[in-house]
C-alpha cells in the first residue's frame, strides 16, 4: 500500500530532489571540513556553509548572516537561547503552549533561581498579549513563544508580543519550530531578537540540522567551548557569532542540504507554500468536523492556523487512531502529546491525547480525500 505522509509536523518528508542530491554532492564530491585551515577542503564546506547562511538571512530577513549559528536541531538552539541569556533572578514568561524544548530547559533554569511565569492560552491556545502586559515585571528579562502550535496549529500574535517586548526592552525569542519556512518570518518587522529555527521541518533539509539568530547587541553566552577554527591561540572562546555558538565541526553534509532546501522555500515563495498548505489543511477542517464522533482542537478559521490539526474519535486511545489510519489505510500520523504536554492541558486533551494530521507542500488534494474518507470509516466503527 502507498503510504499518505501526514506527520510533516515532525519532520518533512519527502525533501525536495535537490537537498538529496546537495547531501551526495558534498559527501561524494566536496569533503572537507569548513574553516579548519586554509586548503580548498576548508575552504569550499566554509563558502557552501555560508551560503546557507545567506539563504536563511534573506528568508528571515536578517541583514547580517554571520549572526546566524548553526546547532544540531532546535531544542539545542532554544537550550542556548535560554540559558545563555538567563541569570539568576531574571523572570521568563512563556505561553502555556509551549513544547518541551522550552518548558524543559525553563524549569531546569527555574531551580536554579529564574522565576519563571506561564501565561495560559485560550481553548484554541491562543495567546493573550494583554495577560502578558499583566505579567510583566522590573526583572522580566525574557518571553518566550512559538509562532505557531505543533498541537493545533494555531498561530501566535507574534507581531504585537514583539512590539511589547522592544517598548520594554525585554528580550523577545521565538521558537519557529513548526513556522520556518510555512509562515513569513521577519526579525525586524516581528521585533525578534533571538530566532531558533529547525532544519528538518518547514525549510525541507536534513534532520540534524537547526541555528540560532542573535539580533545585533544581544549576548548569549555559549553551552559549550571547543574548537571553532578560529583564534585558536586563544584559551577563551571567541565572543563573535557565529564562532561563539558553533563549537566542534559541523554538519556540514546537513547544513548543505538544508541550503538546497531554504533555497526550495525561497524559490516557490512563502506565499504559495502557505496558501497551498492552507488549502490542504482546510479540506481536511471543513470535511472532518462534520463526521459525527469526531472532535476538532484548533481555531475554526483556516488563516489562524498552519497546516497542523488535531483531532480525537470519541473517547479512542489517539494512539489507536493513529495506528488504524496507518494499518488499515497506510495513512501516517502522529498521536499522543506530541512532546507538549502544556498545549494538550491547555485544551483539554492531557488524557487522550490527539491524532495530529500535518500536510506538507508535496501532498495532494486527491490524498486529503482518501483521509477524509478513512477517518470517517473510523469513527463509524468507534
Ligand atoms: N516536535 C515535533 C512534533 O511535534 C517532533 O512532532
Amino acid at each position: 500500500m502507498k503510504k499518505i505522509y501526514l506527520d510533516n509536523a515532525a519532520t518533512s518528508w519527502p525533501k525536495p530532489e535537490a537537498v538529496y542530491d546537495a547531501v551526495d554532492n558534498f559527501n561524494r564530491n566536496i569533503g572537507g571540513n569548513p574553516g579548519r585551515g586554509t586548503t580548498s577542503f576548508a575552504l569550499t564546506p566554509a563558502s557552501m556553509v555560508l551560503e546557507t547562511r545567506e539563504r536563511l538571512a534573506q528568508l528571515f530577513n536578517i541583514n547580517d548572516p554571520l549572526r546566524i549559528s548553526f546547532t544540531l536541531n532546535i531544542t539545542e538552539a532554544l537550550n542556548v537561547a535560554l540559558k545563555g541569556s538567563l541569570q539568576p533572578g531574571d523572570h521568563l514568561i512563556i505561553s502555556s503552549m509551549e513544547h518541551n524544548a522550552v518548558v524543559r530547559p525553563a524549569f531546569a533554569l527555574a531551580e536554579l533561581g529564574i522565576e519563571i511565569t506561564v501565561i495560559p492560552c485560550n481553548l484554541e491556545g491562543l495567546f493573550d498579549t494583554k495577560a502578558l502586559v499583566k505579567a510583566i515585571k522590573t526583572n522580566t528579562k525574557m518571553v518566550g513563544l512559538l509562532h505557531a502550535s505543533n498541537v493545533t496549529g494555531t498561530i501566535q500574535p507574534i507581531v504585537e508580543v514583539g512590539q511589547t517586548c522592544r517598548e520594554r526592552g525585554i528580550l523577545f525569542l521565538v521558537d519557529s519550530a513548526q513556522s520556518a519556512g510555512v509562515l513569513p518570518i521577519d526579525v525586524q518587522r516581528q521585533s525578534i531578537d533571538i530566532l531558533a529555527f529547525t532544519g528538518h521541518k518547514g525549510l525541507l533539509g536534513p534532520q540534524g540540522t537547526g541555528g540560532i539568530y542573535v539580533k545585533p547587541g544581544v549576548d548569549v553566552k555559549p553551552l559549550k567551548e571547543g574548537g571553532t577554527g578560529s583564534q585558536s591561540h586563544d584559551t577563551k572562546q571567541p565572543q563573535c557569532m557565529p564562532d561563539c555558538l558553533e563549537s566542534g565541526t559541523l554538519n556540514t553534509p546537513g547544513i548543505i542540504g538544508l541550503g538546497a532546501g531554504v533555497g526550495f522555500v525561497l524559490e516557490q515563495g512563502i506565499d504559495t507554500i502557505r496558501l497551498y498548505e492552507q488549502k490542504l489543511a482546510e479540506i481536511l477542517w471543513q470535511n472532518i468536523k462534520n463526521i459525527t464522533g469526531v472532535k476538532m482542537y484548533g481555531p475554526a478559521i483556516a488563516k489562524d492556523r498552519t497546516a497542523v490539526l488535531s483531532f480525537a474519535i470519541g473517547e479512542m486511545d489517539s494512539a489507536q487512531v493513529s495506528f488504524l489510519l496507518e494499518r488499515e489505510f497506510g495513512i501516517v500520523t502522529r498521536s499522543g502529546l506530541h512532546c507538549t504536554p502544556f498545549a494538550h492541558r491547555t485544551i483539554g486533551t492531557l488524557q487522550q491525547g490527539t491524532c495530529r494530521l500535518s500536510p506538507g507542500f508535496f501532498n495532494t488534494e486527491a490524498e486529503m480525500e482518501t483521509v477524509i474518507k478513512a477517518i470517517a470509516t473510523l469513527a463509524k466503527k468507534a
